[in-house]
């Protein structure tokens, strides 16, 4: 993982020539800040770089409006088009911080390099980010569990439908103010039919079609009344890959088991990444190896599965309440759990600037 100590994360960079043009009226008093479903709200502008000629032109934050778009864009047919997801939080200093901006920024160009798209520069992702913030900070909810959500996108915009890849591009960055992505614990049933992702596929890649082909599925489960999928290897669908958008954690006692990143397969979470180290702060011990559903199901039927639970940036951490694999049940009383909540509660305490930044994790806006 990229890691910044906290005196290069004071460092900014000054050197962004970039046009901000404001709204004349603001939208926030239109939004309930005591309701704000997940990503439903955008504030009031948005920052937007173009790519062509092999090169990046000027950063501009303005208005957040709609596009105009030709038919024949090269995304809309051949889907080139990656995104990230980071929270910026207002601490309890009054500071607003974003939450490990480089680590995503350096996931964004690994996409980038998957999907045969140009590398977004430092001053623009993470100076560009800081400003638009800068801009729109009155948004940032104040309400513990919410977050402004900070959404990068970048996409293929060349007018003609040869497949090859695109010679020009749009990045974006949006701004939501959100409350909690899942509300209560999960139900979750073990994927044998669908495939999220092979070695030597995209699955550690944050690209759009990732989660267009992950739609069947979860719409599947929500019919059968599960929240969401656990994902299985494509071969033989026992050994675990991740639970709906999110990366998986296993408690066995005093140990904590989630699913390796070396085939490729799985995204290298941040969240993912934070629960490790904080996991270790606490005691245990972090194991990234490949687990299969037998392990599991043994370790429930002998008590030692003790805690399972989602990582991922929309959704913190995300208990599993159920889960079921064939005609298998495994039913988990969460309410008795005390790993999983005092990580939430350590990582949430980092964040919101009540427990010391040791990683340099904040980067102030
Ligand atoms: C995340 O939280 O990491 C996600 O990717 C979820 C998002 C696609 C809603």
């Amino acid at each position: 993982m990229f890691s910044y100590d906290s005196k290069i994360n004071d460092f900014m960079i000054d050197a962004l020539d970039i046009q901000v043009t404001k709204v004349e009226r603001s939208k926030i008093h239109d939004v309930d800040f005591n309701n704000l479903p997940f990503g439903k709200y955008f504030t009031d502008h948005m920052l937007e770089a173009d790519y062509a000629n092999g090169e990046w032109e000027r950063a501009e934050i303005k208005p957040f409006q709609p596009m105009l778009l030709e038919p024949s864009l090269a995304v809309l047919h051949y889907g080139q088009a990656i995104f990230e997801v980071i929270k910026a939080y207002r601490s309890s200093n009054g500071n607003a911080y974003i939450f490990r901006p480089y680590d995503n920024f350096k996931r964004f160009n690994i996409s980038a390099d998957r999907m045969q798209m140009p590398a977004v520069p430092e001053e623009i992702f993470i100076e560009g980010m800081r400003r638009l913030i800068e801009v729109d900070q009155s948004w940032i909810p104040k309400k513990e569990d919410y977050s402004l959500y900070i959404r990068p996108l970048m996409f293929a915009t060349d007018t003609a439908i040869g497949v090859k890849p695109s010679e020009t591009y749009k990045f974006l960055i949006l701004l939501s103010p959100t409350g909690p992505y899942y509300a209560a614990p999960m139900r979750i049933y073990v994927e044998e039919k669908y495939t999220r992702a092979a070695p030597g596929g995209v699955g550690f890649a944050k690209n759009a079609g990732n989660y267009g082909g992950s739609l069947k599925a979860a719409t599947d489960a929500k019919e059968r009344g599960y929240d969401q999928v656990l994902w299985t290897d494509a071969f033989e669908h026992k050994w675990l890959q991740e639970v709906g958008t999110m990366n998986v954690f296993f408690i066995f006692g005093n140990k904590a088991v989630t699913p390796s990143l070396e085939e490729g397969t799985i995204l290298e979470g941040v969240t993912r990444d934070s629960a490790i180290t904080v996991l270790k702060e606490m005691g245990l011990t972090v194991e990234e190896r490949k687990i299969n559903i037998d392990e599991v199901i043994e370790g429930y039927k002998n008590g030692s599965l003790t805690e399972l639970f989602g990582t991922g940036t929309a959704a913190t951490i995300s208990p599993i309440k159920e889960l079921r694999y064939k005609d298998f049940e495994m039913h988990f009383d969460t309410a008795k759990w005390k790993i999983s909540p005092t990580l939430k509660k350590n990582l949430t305490d980092i964040r919101e600037g009540r427990k010391e930044d040791k990683y340099g994790w904040l980067v102030k806006v």
